[in-house]
C-alpha cells in the first residue's frame, strides 16, 4: 500500500513508527513531517492545511490511504476534499470536526444527546464572559472556542486571573478561536485521555492514557497541549472504561451521525473521572499528543488495518487490538518558555547515543540546518518514550536517555506517572 500522512508533530512521527513496520507498506510518504519522520517517510514540503496541494500529493502517488494527524486538516476540510476525489482517508469530515473545532458546538452537542459534562456558559463578547465569572467559583476554568494548538485554556486560580484570560481571549491571543468563549465549571477528579475508532457505524475503543496538562512539576505552571503520558493508567478501572463507552463514546458516535457526519477515524475522548462517574472535559476528532506515543509503543497488533478499517466501512470486521503488556511512558522535551514564547532555534545534540534498549525519540518540533544541526523549532521539541515492564522502569529508561541529550534550551517535567505511583 502507499500511504501518505499528514501532519508534523510528534503524533505524526509515532504514527509513521508504527506504519512503517508494517508488511502492508510499500510507500510511505509524509507531508510535511518532520527531520526525525525522514528515518520512516519519504518528505513532501505540503502543509497539513493545504488541501489541494494534498489531494494532489495524494493522487500522484497513488496513494490507497490518507492519514490525517491534526486538527487543523480536519478543520480545514481535507476528509471531505479526500472522499469527493476518491482516495479513502483516515479522519473525519469537517462537519463531524466540529467536535473539537468549537467548544461551543460540542457542548450543546452533549446537551443535546445527554453526554455527562461539565456547566457552562458561552459569551460572546468580553463584559458578558466577565459577568458570567458570577455564576461560577474559583477556579475558573475558560476556554476558547475555536482552535488554539491547545494553549486556549485557563484554569484561573482567582478571579483577577480570569478576567485577565478573558480579556487576552477577546483581544485577539487566540485569534479568531477567542472571538467566543465558554466558561465551565471546574470537575474535580482525575483526568484521563480514551480513544476510540469508528468507520461511520461500528465502533471499537483503542486505547487509553494519561497526560499531565499543566506545564512544570506538581501540576504547577500554565495549561499546555501535554507535558507527558503513560499507559496504561490505572484511572482506567474496567468500570471506567465501560462507563465512558457506554455514557460518552457510543452516544457521540450516533449522535454525529445522526447530525448528519457520520464519523470516520479517531475520538479522543478527554474526561474526568469524578465521584459520579466519568464527565467529558472536551473531545478531539485525532490522536492526543503525546497519548499516540504511548498507545503506539504499547499496540502489539498491526495499526495499518484498523486505519484501512475505518476509511472502508470494515471495523466490525476487525477483532479488538492486542496490547504488549508492558507499561509505555513518554516525556516531552520542551523549549524554555513554553507554552507563552517558546525559545527558538536551541541545538539539540547525543541523539545518536545509544539511548537504552526500549527507548524511542519522536521529533515533536525539530529542524535540520544545512549543515545537519538539528535545533529546536517549536514549543515540544522531543518526546522521550520507553516501554519497560513497570511504570517505575519504564520512567527510569525514558529520564535516563533524557540525562543523556543535550539540549540546554529545553525542559521537562520529571514527575511524570506521579499520579499512578502515588496510589
Ligand atoms: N494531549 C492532549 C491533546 O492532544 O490535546
Amino acid at each position: 500500500m502507499n500511504i501518505l500522512i499528514v501532519g508534523s508533530g510528534g503524533r505524526e512521527h509515532a504514527l509513521a513508527w508504527k506504519i512503517a513496520a508494517s508488511p502492508l507498506v510499500k510507500r510511505l510518504v509524509a507531508a510535511p513531517g518532520n527531520p526525525g519522520m525522514a528515518a520512516q517517510c519519504e518528505l513532501r514540503g505540503v502543509a497539513a492545511t493545504d488541501v489541494d496541494g494534498l489531494v494532489a500529493l495524494a493522487r500522484e502517488i497513488a496513494a490507497d490511504l490518507v492519514v490525517i494527524g491534526p486538527e487543523s486538516a480536519v478543520a480545514a476540510g481535507l476528509a471531505d476534499a479526500l472522499q469527493l476525489a476518491g482516495i479513502p482517508c483516515f479522519g473525519p469530515t469537517a462537519g463531524a470536526g466540529q467536535l473539537e473545532s468549537s467548544k461551543a458546538f460540542t457542548k450543546a452537542f452533549a446537551d443535546r444527546y445527554g453526554l455527562p459534562t461539565s456547566a457552562y456558559v458561552v459569551c460572546e463578547t468580553e463584559a458578558a464572559a466577565k459577568a458570567a465569572l458570577d455564576g461560577f467559583s474559583a477556579p475558573y476554568v475558560i476556554k476558547a472556542d475555536g482552535l488554539a494548538a491547545g494553549k486556549g485554556v485557563t484554569i484561573a486560580q482567582d478571579r483577577g486571573e480570569a478576567e485577565a484570560a478573558i480579556h487576552d481571549a477577546f483581544g485577539g491571543r487566540f485569534g479568531a478561536a477567542g472571538a467566543r468563549v465558554v466558561i465551565e465549571e471546574f470537575l474535580e477528579g482525575e483526568i484521563g485521555s480514551l480513544f476510540a475508532l469508528c468507520d461511520g457505524e461500528a465502533s471499537m475503543l483503542f486505547g487509553w492514557a494519561q497526560d499531565h496538562k499543566r506545564a512544570f512539576d506538581g501540576e504547577q505552571g500554565p495549561n499546555t497541549g501535554g507535558m507527558g503520558t503513560y499507559s496504561p493508567a490505572p484511572v482506567f478501572t474496567p468500570e471506567l472504561v465501560e462507563q465512558v463507552r457506554e455514557r460518552l463514546v457510543e452516544p457521540a458516535f450516533a449522535g454525529i451521525a445522526a447530525d448528519g457526519s457520520p464519523y470516520r477515524g479517531v475520538l479522543f475522548v478527554e474526561l474526568m473521572a469524578t465521584k459520579t462517574g466519568p464527565k467529558l472535559v472536551e473531545f478531539n476528532v485525532r490522536f492526543g499528543d503525546p497519548e499516540c506515543q504511548v498507545l503506539m509503543l504499547r499496540l502489539e497488533s498491526d495499526l495499518v488495518p484498523y486505519l484501512v478499517a475505518c476509511a472502508n466501512g470494515t471495523l466490525k470486521d476487525m477483532p479488538p487490538p492486542a496490547w504488549r503488556d508492558e507499561q509505555a511512558v513518554c516525556v516531552v522535551l520542551a523549549a524554555k518558555g513554553y507554552p507563552e514564547t517558546p525559545k527558538g532555534g536551541g541545538e539539540i545534540r547525543g541523539l545518536d547515543a545509544d539511548l537504552g534498549e526500549g527507548v524511542v525519540v519522536f521529533h515533536a518540533g525539530t529542524k535540520l540546518d544545512a549543515d545537519g544541526t538539528l535545533r529546536a523549532a517549536g514549543g515540544r521539541v522531543l518526546n522521550v518514550c520507553a516501554r519497560g515492564a513497570t511504570l517505575e522502569a519504564a520512567r527510569e529508561k525514558a529520564y535516563a536517555a533524557i540525562a543523556k541529550i543535550d539540549f540546554p534550551d529545553g525542559f521537562c517535567r520529571t514527575d511524570i506517572g506521579w499520579r499512578a505511583l502515588a496510589r
